[in-house]
């Protein structure tokens, strides 16, 4: 069975956009594959900097994926902390990629022209990544575009230490949804926790209400028809709807009469009724501590297990041993 492995960073509440493109198709895969998933807090300390945000963050993202189905009997799912190897492998990582290529990263530039400081974090990121990759025997990587490039320089880093030492890593296949859709905030940009433009999955309704409330909406009047294919409304209410029911409400927008509230209504009662089970699964999980902790114990030993055997290889490969 492929192993497939995808990490998420818990630099903020998880939206919309991040369940419709990424979480969602993760959770369907541990029926197929061998579904290896991790928070990545390490990669968040890029830009979190607030000890209670980072540990609150984690562990909502934790609860998040167990409320939304993950089943951690299916997959190997833990804290990308518990296993401290990838932090090893990412020194030895970096014999293999240079200052030059680095400096190319898309993800890096946009980080520094958005204020981030450019920390040598910030610029060895991508290293860490192909660590988090390389040291689970990764086939398969579901990332969205903008990680992309990413993925490019975990293969070249993975072929040029395999070209020195022998097969030690398994070279890894990107997934890349090239068609998906960027999904809107309310603001019509990318929704995005650095936009501060989210829906995020399990606010209060009373939050909700005010998020939806706020998305953007041209100044067609009532009796006007409206273009649902530039609505941020229209797109954001599809993503809730089978064919059906989006032609319906297309036709709904072309029809003279709509009003922009009553959408937004319709679409505050749609999103909260959507997760309404994963809601009430959320609180009994978040409430259970004892339950979180063991599905992480069992993730960090059966990941730092993998992790721990490959590390050897490496090590023995490169010549660094270790007195026992
Ligand atoms: P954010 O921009 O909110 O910080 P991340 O960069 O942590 O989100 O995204 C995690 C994953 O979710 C990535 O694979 C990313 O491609 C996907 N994703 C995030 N926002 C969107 C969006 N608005 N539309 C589609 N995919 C998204
Ligand atoms: N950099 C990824 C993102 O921001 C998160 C990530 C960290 C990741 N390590 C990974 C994704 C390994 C896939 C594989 O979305």
């Amino acid at each position: 069975m492929k192993r497939i492995l995808t990490g998420l960073q818990p630099s903020g509440k998880l939206h919309l956009g991040n369940y419709f493109s990424v979480m969602r198709k993760m959770i369907k895969y541990q029926d197929n594959f061998d579904l290896f998933l991790f928070i990545a807090n390490l990669h968040s300390l890029t830009s979190i900097s607030s000890r209670d945000d980072l540990i609150n963050n984690t562990y909502d993202a934790v609860a998040d994926f167990l409320a939304l189905g993950l089943d951690p009997d299916k997959s190997t799912f833990w804290i990308q902390s518990d296993v401290p190897e990838v932090t090893e492998l990412t020194w030895y990582l970096s014999n293999y990629i240079t200052v030059n290529q680095l400096s190319l990263a898309h993800s890096y530039k946009d980080k520094i022209s958005k204020g981030l400081q450019p920390n040598a974090s910030l610029f060895i990121y991508p290293i860490l990544m192909a660590a988090d990759i390389l040291a689970f025997d990764s086939n398969v990587v579901p990332v969205g575009k903008d990680q992309k490039q990413h993925l490019e320089f975990t293969r070249d880093m993975a072929g040029r230490f395999n070209q020195d030492y022998g097969d030690v890593f398994v070279i890894p296949e990107p997934e890349i949804d090239e068609d998906s859709a960027v999904i809107p905030g309310t603001d019509g940009q990318k929704m995005s926790k650095s936009y501060k433009n989210t829906i995020n999955l399990f606010d209060s309704e009373k939050d909700l209400k005010k998020a939806v409330m706020s998305i953007v909406s041209d100044s067609a009047g009532i009796d006007e028809a409206k273009d649902p294919d530039t609505s941020t409304i229209f797109a954001i209410y599809s993503l809730f709807l089978n064919e059906t029911e989006t032609q319906n409400l297309r036709t709904r927008f072309l029809t003279p009469g709509l009003r922009y509230g009553d959408i937004k209504k319709e679409l505050l009662e749609c999103i909260m009724e959507y997760f309404q089970p994963y809601r009430k699964k959320r609180e009994e999980i978040i409430s259970n501590k004892d339950y979180i902790e063991s599905v992480l114990k069992k993730g960090k030993e059966k990941a730092g297990w993998i992790a721990q055997k490959n590390l050897e290889k490496v090590r023995s490969a490169l010549g660094i041993k270790r007195i026992s």
